[in-house]
């Protein structure tokens, strides 16, 4: 079974096998998807009653077993089915796909001013009527980041509500709601839309959050903390909780936030491994979001640096990457010696300057606990002699499989700090429950050697340090990456956002490190993820909303595209399979000059040339008008995507046209010349050359040729193609590249096995790791 949920970098303890039985007569919560809302009168309860009484046999048990309707937005239901129940549903008439109801992963001050997008240049509106919602964790209502001080009433267009006890909205949170399909609350959770996590805090104040000035985190990178879109209004659509983010309850968020009214949809939670488009609630919700004009703005996925790992690749979804901003997060080992070791960690805590003795993870193992040094050199929980670890600083190690302790197992311990050396963690920093930093396995070995050899071997660990990366921006390791796992011909990720070490607002009942033993608190905390660079994009789709109302989602994402920051090549093995377009330019993308604008119709002809026919094409759309014109599965050349992929079968020579057409949305009087370049041997040819524009929203075509002989084991190969005027520069990657015999035949029913995929996948469980 697919898992999914936030797209947060916690830390990976064990790689926990999470996955439930689906067997039996017990039964299990699933949603029976039947597309587009029918037009007219429609009653949604009374259709999916009869439905449900058909099948089980009875009004009552009927009753007994519907959790949700969905039928504000698109058709279907949540209902508690045997697998029996699941088959019948399966087979009936103008059913799309029958989910069950599996848990998704949850896949700053600094990061705007990075992008250029500083709060002096931008003049950002206060007032906006733009709305973003978020699918999250929930909000902190009383953080100083939702203050509606200056803002108006909501939108008269605004259809959504405030819904829970102790929680009140204002003028800048202007809706919330809550859904737990499982009914299943843990002491810690809220039953309302409150953050007990700090999430969705987090991300909503990244997107939309208020100037908070002085915001920091124990002092580390204070400054102005705000959001992409600070005039910008948020709908909080809490849909985690420590048990997990369910299917059921994203697909009546996304019921709820389009009826809603809400313009742009942030998700940073996603599924794992591929999945076909309407089995995914992502997908699904997007793609009727999409339709009511709404963006969805969705992480990649924490699953990198590993191939065919990115998550939400819907061509309607905007795809999130996460790069490093220009500063990181350090912390210093002295020791006794003298000798000084320069460690990543967020580390708010203060020693001032104090050694204490030094032991090695090694040298406390709990033998009565079954440990010895090899284990306990882990220092995990459980496994450490406390006796040997009070007052102490440990050495630890970090085994390099993906899996890393989180100093959890020194502070049960009673030690003073932990100094961790890591084989992997290069390029991203974690905060901890009590002083630590992460160092490399040579220097560890170092400092092994200072503790076998030195009588009282003794250490201190400094305070945090923000220090400047000189390499920003780059896509950090952990960054799913593409190529695309069910349309090989569509490029994803989209583009890159900062994800990387972010300050935003938190939770103040959610301790800052992933430890509920961590008992201090914080207004503002520092995270990483793709989680995080999503709700940067959507602020910055918030933000050309704002300066575009009239832009379909298609043009805002291809603006925001097109705009993007090129990202050095030579700092990445996996270009744009790690970056997609580039890093967003936010400022830019209000004056993008041309946009590829693309509409429902242009997505289903997508859909028709991945396999689906026109009978499931009218229950998704809703429309009877809509059928397929070509009967025989093709490529996804014809979409109207702003950038172009070429996946080829091993051995086989590289031959692709793409037709595109471009909206002007510059200077009515402008003229549009090309240039492209591809590495040898490929070559493109661009027709026409040159396009000439006498009106704004005027459309012109061209064609783009991809041609060159066969290829072999070829990961990527890329260049691009601009289309200039003036100041205008519209730029769209080109890649090429080989894979797997029969890949690149599209075929939406058969999730493709995902070739050497070595999950190195991080889990979400209670806002904790290593609880389990
Ligand atoms: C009510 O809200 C306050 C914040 O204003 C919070 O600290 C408290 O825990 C909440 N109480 C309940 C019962 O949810
Ligand atoms: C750490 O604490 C010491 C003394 O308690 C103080 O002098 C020093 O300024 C503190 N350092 C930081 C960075 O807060
Ligand atoms: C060793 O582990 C056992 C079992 O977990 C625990 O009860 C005991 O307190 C530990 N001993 C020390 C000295 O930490
Ligand atoms: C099929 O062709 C008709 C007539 O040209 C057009 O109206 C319709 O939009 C096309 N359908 C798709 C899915 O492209
Ligand atoms: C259309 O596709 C669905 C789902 O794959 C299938 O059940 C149905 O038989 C197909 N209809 C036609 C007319 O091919
Ligand atoms: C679409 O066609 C079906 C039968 O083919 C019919 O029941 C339905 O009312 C039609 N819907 C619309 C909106 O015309
Ligand atoms: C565009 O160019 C045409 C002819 O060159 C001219 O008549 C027209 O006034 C121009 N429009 C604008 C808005 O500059």
């Amino acid at each position: 079974m697919a898992m999914a949920g936030l797209h947060v970098l916690l830390y990976p303890l064990l790689l926990a096998a999470l996955l439930q039985s689906c067997h039996g007569q017990e039964r299990k919560v699933h949603i029976v998807y039947m597309g587009e809302r029918p037009r007219g009168d429609f009653s949604a309860a009374s259709m999916h009653h009869s439905m449900l009484e058909r099948v089980l046999g009875s009004i009552s048990s009927a009753k007994k077993s519907l959790i949700y309707s969905y039928g504000k937005s698109f058709n279907g239901f949540a209902a508690k089915l045997t697998d029996e129940e699941v088959a019948k549903f399966s087979e009936m008439e103008g059913v799309i796909s029958v989910i069950p109801n599996h848990k998704l992963q949850l896949h700053t001050t600094r990061s705007w001013d990075f992008l250029g997008f500083t709060q002096g240049k931008v003049g950002i509106p206060q007032q906006g009527n733009v709305i973003v919602g978020l699918l999250d964790t929930g909000i902190w209502p009383e953080s100083e980041s939702f203050s509606d001080e200056g803002l108006s009433s909501p939108p008269s267009k605004w259809k959504g509500i405030c819904q829970g006890a102790n929680f009140t909205c204002n003028n800048k949170i202007i809706g919330a709601r809550y859904y737990n399909s499982e009914n299943n609350y843990d002491v810690t959770d809220f039953k309302s839309p409150r953050d007990s996590e700090g999430h969705g805090t987090h991300t909503s104040s990244t997107a939309a959050g208020r100037e908070v000035a002085g915001a920091s985190y124990f002092g580390l990178a204070e400054g102005t903390a705000r959001g992409g879109h600070p005039g910008a209004r948020i709908a909080m659509y809490k849909i985690c909780w420590s048990s997990g983010c369910f299917v059921a309850d994203i697909l009546a968020a996304f019921d709820d936030a389009i009826a809603d009214g809400v313009d742009i949809i942030s998700v940073s939670l996603g599924l794992g491994g591929p999945i076909p488009y309407f089995e995914d609630p992502i997908a699904i919700g997007s793609f009727h979001a999409i339709r009511n004009g709404i963006l969805t703005s969705c992480s990649a996925g924490n699953s990198g640096p590993f191939p065919y790992t990115v998550a939400n690749y819907a061509p309607w979804i905007l795809t999130v990457a996460a790069s490093t901003i220009d500063r990181k997060f350090v912390a210093q080992v002295a020791l006794g010696n003298g000798q000084v070791y320069t460690g990543l960690s967020i580390n708010g805590f203060n020693l001032s300057g104090q050694s204490f003795p030094l032991i090695w993870g090694g040298d406390a193992a709990n033998y009565s606990a079954g440990a010895d040094p090899i284990i306990s050199k882990y220092c995990f929980p459980g496994f450490m002699n406390s006796n040997k670890v009070q007052g102490k600083i440990i050495l630890c190690e970090n085994p390099g499989d993906g899996t890393f302790g989180d100093g959890t197992g020194i502070l049960i311990g009673h030690g003073v700090g932990t100094i961790i050396s890591d084989p992997s963690i290069t390029d991203f920093a974690f905060s901890y429950p009590l002083p630590a930093t992460v160092i490399s396995t040579e220097d560890g070995l170092q400092i092994l050697d200072y503790i076998r050899t030195t009588e009282n071997p003794i250490a201190t660990i400094l305070v945090g340090e923000t220090w400047k990366d000189i390499m920003a921006p780059y896509v950090v390791s952990f960054s799913s990456r593409g190529p695309n796992p069910i349309t090989p011909d569509i490029l994803k990720p989209d583009l890159t956002a900062p994800g990387v070490d972010i300050l935003a607002a938190w939770s103040p009942v959610a301790p800052p490190s992933i430890d509920f033993d961590d008992t201090r608190r914080v207004k503002f905390n520092i995270i990483s993820g793709t989680s995080m660079s999503c709700p940067h994009t959507s602020g910055a789709a918030a933000y050309v909303k704002a300066a575009h109302p009239n832009w379909s989602p298609a043009a805002i994402k291809s603006a925001l595209m097109t705009t993007a920051y090129i990202v050095d090549s030579k700092k990445h093995q996996d270009l744009e399979f790690a970056y997609g377009s580039g890093q967003i330019n936010p400022l830019q993308a209000t004056e993008p000059g041309l946009v590829y604008d693309a509409s429902e119709v242009d997505y289903i002809d997508f859909l028709c040339k991945q396999g689906y026919n026109t009978t499931t094409l009218k229950f998704i759309t809703g429309d009877n008008s809509s059928f397929c014109n070509s009967t025989t599965p093709g490529r996804a050349w014809d979409l109207n995507y702003p950038s172009f992929s070429v996946a080829v079968e091993d051995g086989q020579p590289i031959k692709a046209v793409f037709t595109r057409t471009v909206t002007n949305v510059g200077l009515p009087n402008s003229t549009y010349t090309v240039t492209g370049y591809m590495p040898a041997p490929v070559t493109v040819i661009i027709e026409p050359s040159v396009l000439s524009f006498s009106a704004i929203g005027e459309k012109k075509s061209f064609t783009v040729k991809v041609f060159g002989p066969n290829i072999a084991q070829q990961p990527i190969m890329s260049g691009a193609i601009v289309w200039s005027h003036g100041a205008y520069a519209v730029r769209s990657p080109v890649v090429v590249y080989t894979i797997l015999p029969g890949f690149a035949d599209s075929s939406f029913s058969m999730p493709h096995e995902k070739p050497d995929f070595k999950g190195s996948s991080f889990y979400h469980k209670n806002g904790i790791l290593g609880h389990e």
